[in-house]
């Protein structure tokens, strides 16, 4: 098994996937493939999510897939059943940690304040979700964090674009970083997957400059 936070250090974007038909999610993660990410995190937001799940695990072997938007323990359970090879959650939920750490699965929790932060460091937790990025304080939050919370590597999403990305990635304790830009509804709705491409090779460019 592949060390996940060393993948998602390398791919240092983690594009989001949200579909309600497996075939569409397949198509998504191969756009994003093809413009050279090489992560992506498939989201509980749909009936079909776990399906959509499944069906990129199983048929993009080029992409490691991950679960997000994972609320519940029921959820990660299912998610690790069907080919999740990491959690992220918006929250911090120490029954979600728990199903992770039995599995042996690393497992991202959102937090945005130093108390949320605290207890993910005192469940032996690494890495978290920095979110909502842009809401929690963004570029000066996360330096303030990172400073008291040495250890703690960092995956802001919210608000994260291309605009701001490199500055996100400047940051040492950044992990990588998350977000929907990469996978725009409008263009995903009329089949436009190449949009979907260019905006990943956009991305990994600029990645590739803020963190050779
Ligand atoms: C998430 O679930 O991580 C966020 O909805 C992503 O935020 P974004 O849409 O601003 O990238």
């Amino acid at each position: 098994m592949p060390d996940i936070n060393e993948l998602l250090a390398k791919s240092r974007v983690v594009p989001l996937v949200q579909a309600d038909d497996p075939t569409i999610a397949v198509e998504i993660s191969r756009a994003l493939a093809a413009g050279g990410l090489s992560v992506v995190e498939v989201v509980f937001r749909t009936d079909r999510a776990l399906e959509c799940l499944q069906a990129v695990a199983d048929q993009v072997p080029e992409m490691i897939a991950g679960a997000g938007t994972v609320l519940t323990a029921v959820q990660a359970e299912a998610a690790l059943a069907n080919g999740a090879k990491f959690i992220v959650s918006p929250g911090l939920d120490d029954a979600v940690v728990a199903v992770a750490k039995k599995h042996g699965v690393p497992i991202y929790p959102g937090i945005m304040t130093p108390s949320e932060l605290q207890h993910a460091y005192n469940l032996g937790l690494d890495t978290v979700k920095f979110f909502p990025a842009s809401i929690a304080g963004g570029i000066p939050a996360l330096k303030a964090l990172s400073s008291v919370f040495r250890s703690m590597r960092f995956m802001p999403t919210g608000g994260v674009s291309p605009e701001n990305l490199a500055d996100f990635l400047a940051i040492p304790a950044v992990l990588a970083c998350g977000g929907s830009w990469l996978t725009p509804k409008d263009a995903i709705d009329a089949g436009n997957y190449e949009v979907v491409t260019a905006l990943a090779a956009a991305a990994v460019s600029i990645a590739k400059k803020a963190r050779p």
